[in-house]
């Protein structure tokens, strides 16, 4: 069943067409790799389905609602996440405040009962450290909570930000890139973490060009080129599929 419906979506800026109609569904329960080569329109995709940005035209269900141009607080309560490709983080704050920062969306407790210490407000707290520090060992830096997030190594930054992602409790979450700057040891644990995603029944979208990461993992790829999407199947068809060998000539694919 589809979790995501996506249905022709174009996207202008100022003349420049970032996706000229794109079409697909994200099967409950899947890896769904995008992929394209720069410019293709994988990022300006997430930033459409995640409402930060609004599309030109084209509609978005989610679960069968319509959800196209919800602002992205909303998306977020409706379990629909995503990480950034460049990654954002406070470096002076800790690695579980880093995290927390991902709950605004869900807290119940309004502005004026926080400032004001309401008794409601530290539960409230207390509940979200927890769910902090659950997703933190989930991802593997939970003993670093208490670190400036500006002492950490690239790697662990990367997973911040997915654990930034995953307090909200996600049910479909979309990862920009999430191995771009990473060895290949680094990139393989990364694999493991989204397979392990998976099997705790999240649904993911994921955006990458490491290839043996894509296609290690991937139930399904999507290619996007110049706004256009090209194909949609299967790991070993897309790899032999013409078009996409096409596009990525001479960017070593
Ligand atoms: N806010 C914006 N304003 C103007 N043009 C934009 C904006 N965002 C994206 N674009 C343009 O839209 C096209 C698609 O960009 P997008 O960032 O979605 O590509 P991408 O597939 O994510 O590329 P990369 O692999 O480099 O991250 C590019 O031509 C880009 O310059
Ligand atoms: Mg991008």
């Amino acid at each position: 069943m589809a979790i995501l419906e996506v249905k022709g979506l174009v996207k202008n800026y100022n003349g420049v067409r970032a996706l000229k109609g794109i079409s697909f569904d994200l099967e409950e329960g899947e890896i769904l790799g995008v992929i394209g080569p720069n410019g293709a329109g994988k990022t300006t995709l997430v930033n459409l389905i995640s409402g930060i940005d609004k599309p030109t035209s084209g509609e978005i269900f989610f679960r069968g609602e319509r959800v196209t141009g919800t602002p992205p607080y909303r998306m977020a309560q409706k379990g629909v996440a995503r990480t950034f490709q460049h990654i954002q983080i406070f470096p002076e704050m800790t690695v579980l405040e880093n995290v927390k920062a991902g709950l605004h969306t869900k807290g119940r407790s309004g502005f004026l009962a926080c400032l004001l210490h309401l008794p409601g407000v530290t539960k409230e707290e207390d509940r979200t450290t927890h769910r902090a520090l659950e997703v933190m060992e989930l991802v593997g830096i939970r003993d670093k909570r208490e670190w400036p997030a500006a002492a950490l190594p690239y790697g662990d930054r990367k997973k911040v930000v997915i654990a930034r992602a995953l307090v909200s409790q996600p049910q479909v979450l979309m990862l920009d890139e999430p191995a771009g700057g990473l060895n290949e040891q680094e990139t393989e644990e990364m694999g493991e973490l989204i397979q392990k995603l998976k099997e705790m029944g999240i649904t993911i979208m994921l955006i990458e060009h490491d290839m043996d990461l894509i296609m290690g993992i991937c139930h399904r790829i999507l290619v996007l080129h110049h706004g256009e999407r090209i194909a949609l199947g299967p790991p070993h068809r897309i790899q032999e599929d013409p078009q996409v060998v096409q596009a990525y000539l001479g960017e070593g694919f």
